[in-house]
C-alpha cells in the first residue's frame, strides 16, 4: 500500500526513481510523484493516476538531481488528486510516506500557525520536521524528534533543502528496506523496488530510522541508539515481469498455474515416497489446534484448508479474517500452531495477527510468496509457495499455490498424527501430484467460458453457491468477479440461501453453482433446483460424472476434468477465475489494476 523509493548518489536519479516506482505500482496507483534536490533546491513533479501520467509530466518539465525520493499512492486520507500526491513539501522539507499517521489531527491543531495544503495525514510529518528545523535543530535531531511525536504506521523517506548528501528514512508498522550501492544508497518499500539497483539489502526493524549518504548509512533504533542490521544479499535482481503475448498479467498468471502448482508441490511433496515432505521444525503431532489467519483471497485458501485439516488430519482449525482476529482477543493455547497465509507477506492485519500470536507464545508459521517479506522474516517457520511474482492485483496463481501448500500441510498433519493409513497417504499425495495436469485441462475451457461471459457480463449481480470445500471457492469466485468486473456478487453455502438471500432471486439472476460429483453433489443439486425454479439463470460448474447426472438442469454447464475430492476445490477455482476474467474483459475494465485496489495492503 503506497510504494516509496529514494536514492542518494552521484548521478541523476529521476529516471531510476520512476523505474523503481513502476516496480512498486502494484502497491497503489492513485497518483505518483518524485522530488529531488536540484543544486540543493527542492523540486518536484506529481501526477494524478498511474505512473505514465507522471512520466508525461516529467517529459514536459523534467526535474532531476543526485538525491531524490518518489512515491506511488493508494489514497487513505484525501482524494487521489495531484494536491494530495506525495512528495509533500513544507518549507525546506520534502517527504514520502506509506502508512497512516493516526494522530495527524492533533498535530495539525498544534501546528495551526502553519498553512496546510493537503487533506493528507502525511503533511504533518513534513511540517513537524520543518518546524523543528526552524527552532534551530539539526536535520538529524529534527527528524528524530518528529518521529517521536507521530503515532500510527509509517515508512518515510525525507529530504531537506540544501542537504544534498542526506536522505532520512524510518519504519514503524510499514515495511522499508535500505539498499547499499557503490557510492550510492537507496531506500525502498520492498526488495522489488531495489533489486535493479543493488543486491545488498538491509531490512529495517520496527522503530528503526536511518540517515543515508552516498557512501554511508547509519541506523538507529526507536530509542536513538546506533544499531547494526544484517546485510542480506539478494541473488540476481529479477527482471521486471513481462506480460509476454498475454493481454493481461492476470491471464498470464492463470495460465502459469500448472507450472506454479507444480513448483509448490516440489517443496512439500516427495514424489518418490508419495508422501508429504515438510521442514523438520513443523511438527503437527503435538498441536491441539491450527489457527489460520489471512485476508481476502488468502483467507479463502485458509477456509478450504479447514476442511482438509479437520477431515483428513482430525485437527481442529480456526480460520479468521486478520482484521478481526486480534481485536476479539482470541483464546490461545501454547499448543496451537498459527499459520499466516499471505501472498505479499506484508499485509498489515495479517502481520499484526502473527505478532499477536508470537507474543502469546504460540508457534508461528508464514505461508508466503515473497520470502524476503516481513512475515517470512518474523515467523518461526517461513513456508514458501514459490508462485513467482504475481503482478495482477487480483490474486490467481498465488491462491492455487496457497491451496496446494495447505493441502500438503494437511497431509503432513494427517501422517504425523497417524490419521491416515499408508495407502491413504499415497492416494492423497498422488491426487496432489496429478493436480497440475488437471489444471492444464481445465484451462482448455477458456474459449467456452469466454463465450459464456458475454451474456454474464450484462448482469447487475450474481450468486456463487457451493457445499463443503467448494464454499470458499464460491466466496473466491464472487470476490474475483467483484474486484475486476465491478459486478456485485456474493458467495453462499448452497444450503444457506433459503435462510434469506433467496429473496433476491428473480427471473434471470445468474447463479453459479459449484458441484463436483462428490458426496454432497445431490444436496447441492437440490439447492440448484430451488433457485432454478425461481427463475435463476444457472451456470453449473461440475465434472464429467456430475454432467451425466444433471441433464439439462442448467442454462450453461462448465465440465471440469474429474478430480479426486481432495483437490477438487483447486480445479473449480480455474473456472471461476476464467469467468471473472472474461466478464471483466467484455466490460472493458482495467483487469490488472482494478479501481480502488492495491496489491499489498500495508495499512489496517
Ligand atoms: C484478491 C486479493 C486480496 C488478497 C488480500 C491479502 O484477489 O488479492 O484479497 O488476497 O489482500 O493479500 P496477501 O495475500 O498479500 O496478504
Amino acid at each position: 500500500m503506497c510504494g516509496i523509493i529514494g536514492i542518494v548518489g552521484h548521478t541523476d536519479v529521476t529516471e531510476r526513481l520512476v523505474d523503481g516506482l513502476k516496480r512498486l505500482e502494484y502497491r497503489g496507483y492513485d497518483s505518483s510523484g518524485v522530488a529531488v534536490l536540484d543544486n540543493g533546491t527542492l523540486k518536484r513533479q506529481r501526477a494524478e493516476g498511474k505512473i505514465k501520467g507522471l512520466e508525461a509530466k516529467l517529459e514536459k518539465e523534467h526535474v532531476d538531481g543526485q538525491i531524490g525520493i518518489a512515491h506511488t499512492r493508494w489514497a487513505t486520507h484525501g482524494v487521489p488528486n495531484e494536491t494530495n500526491s506525495h512528495p509533500h513539501f513544507s518549507g525546506r522539507v520534502g517527504v514520502v510516506h506509506n502508512g497512516i499517521i493516526e494522530n495527524f489531527l492533533g498535530i495539525r491543531e498544534e501546528l495551526s500557525h502553519r498553512t496546510f495544503e493537503t487533506e493528507t495525514d502525511t503533511e504533518v510529518a513534513a511540517h513537524l520536521v520543518d518546524e523543528y528545523l526552524g527552532q534551530g535543530d539539526k536535520p538529524i535531531d529534527a527528524f528524530s524528534k518528529a518521529l517521536k511525536k507521530l503515532k500510527g504506521a509509517y515508512a518515510f523517506g525525507l529530504i531537506i533543502d540544501g542537504h544534498t548528501d542526506q536522505v532520512f528514512c524510518a519504519r514503524a508498522g510499514s515495511p522499508l528496506a535500505l539498499g547499499v550501492g557503490d557510492g550510492e544508497m537507496y531506500l525502498g518499500s520492498d526488495a522489488m523496488a531495489l533489486t535493479q539497483l543493488t543486491s545488498n539489502l538491509i531490512y529495517l526493524e520496527e522503530g528503526d530510522w536511518a540517515v543515508l549518504t552516498p557512501t554511508s548509512y547509519q541506523i538507529y533504533d526507536r530509542d536513538d541508539n546506533k544499531v547494526e542490521r544484517e546485510v542480506t544479499i539478494i541473488a540476481g535482481g529479477p527482471a521486471m515481469a513481462e506480460k509476454g503475448n498475454y493481454r493481461h498479467f492476470m491471464l498470464k498468471e492463470m495460465y502459469e498455474q500448472p507450472e506454479t502448482i507444480g513448483r509448490t508441490l516440489t517443496n512439500y511433496i516427495d514424489e518418490y515416497r508419495l508422501a508429504s515432505d515438510m521442514p523438520a521444525e513443523l511438527d503437527f503431532s503435538e498441536i491441539d489446534r491450527v489457527i489460520i489467519i489471512a485476508c481476502g483471497t488468502a483467507c479463502y485458501a485458509g477456509m478450504v484448508a479447514k476442511y482438509w485439516f479437520e477431515q483428513i488430519a482430525g485437527v481442529a482449525v480456526d480460520v479468521d479474517i486478520a482484521s478481526e482476529f486480534r481485536y476479539r482477543k482470541p483464546v490461545l493455547s501454547p499448543k496451537s500452531l498459527f499459520i499466516a497465509v499471505s501472498q505479499s507477506g506484508e499485509t498489515a492485519d495479517t502481520l499484526a495477527a502473527l505478532r499477536y500470536c508470537k507474543e502469546a507464545g504460540v508457534k508461528t508459521a508464514a505461508l508466503v510468496n515473497v520470502m524476503t517479506s516481513t512475515m517470512a522474516r518474523e515467523a518461526d517457520i517461513a513456508l514458501p509457495i514459490n508462485a513467482g511474482p504475481e503482478i495482477g492485483v487480483a490474486s490467481t496463481k498465488a491462491f492455487t499455490s496457497q491451496l496446494t501448500a495447505l493441502a500438503a500441510l494437511s497431509l503432513a498433519a494427517a501422517t504425523s498424527r497417524g490419521a491416515v493409513s499408508e495407502d491413504e497417504q499415497h492416494d492423497l499425495a498422488t491426487a496432489l501430484i496429478k493436480t497440475p495436469r488437471l489444471v492444464k485441462q481445465a484451462l482448455r475451457l477458456d474459449d467456452e467460458i469466454e463465450a459464456m461471459a458475454f451474456e454474464f457480463s450484462k448482469s447487475k449481480s450474481a450468486f456463487y453457491l457451493g457445499r463443503g470445500s467448494q464454499v470458499p471457492i464460491a466466496f473466491e469466485g464472487a470476490l474475483k468477479l467483484k474486484e475486476i468486473s465491478y459486478i456485485h456478487a456474493e458467495g453462499y453455502a448452497a444450503g444457506e440461501l433459503k435462510h434469506g438471500p433467496i429473496a433476491l432471486i428473480e427471473d434471470g439472476t445468474p447463479v453459479i453453482v459449484l458441484a463436483p460429483y462428490d458426496e454432497l453433489f445431490e444436496k447441492t443439486i437440490s439447492n440448484l433446483q430451488e433457485v432454478a425454479s425461481r427463475g435463476a439463470y444457472i451456470i453449473l460448474v461440475t465434472d464429467e460424472n456430475g454432467a451425466k447426472h444433471t441433464g439439462d438442469m442448467a442454462d450453461e454447464i462448465i465440465v471440469l476434468p474429474t478430480a479426486h475430492d481432495f483437490v477438487a476445490p483447486i480445479i473449480s477455482t480455474i473456472a471461476v477465475q476464467l469467468l471473472a476474467y472474461h466478464t471483466a474483459v467484455h466490460l472493458g475494465t482495467d483487469v490488472d489494476q482494478p479501481r480502488n485496489l492495491a496489491k499489498s495492503v500495508t495499512v489496517e
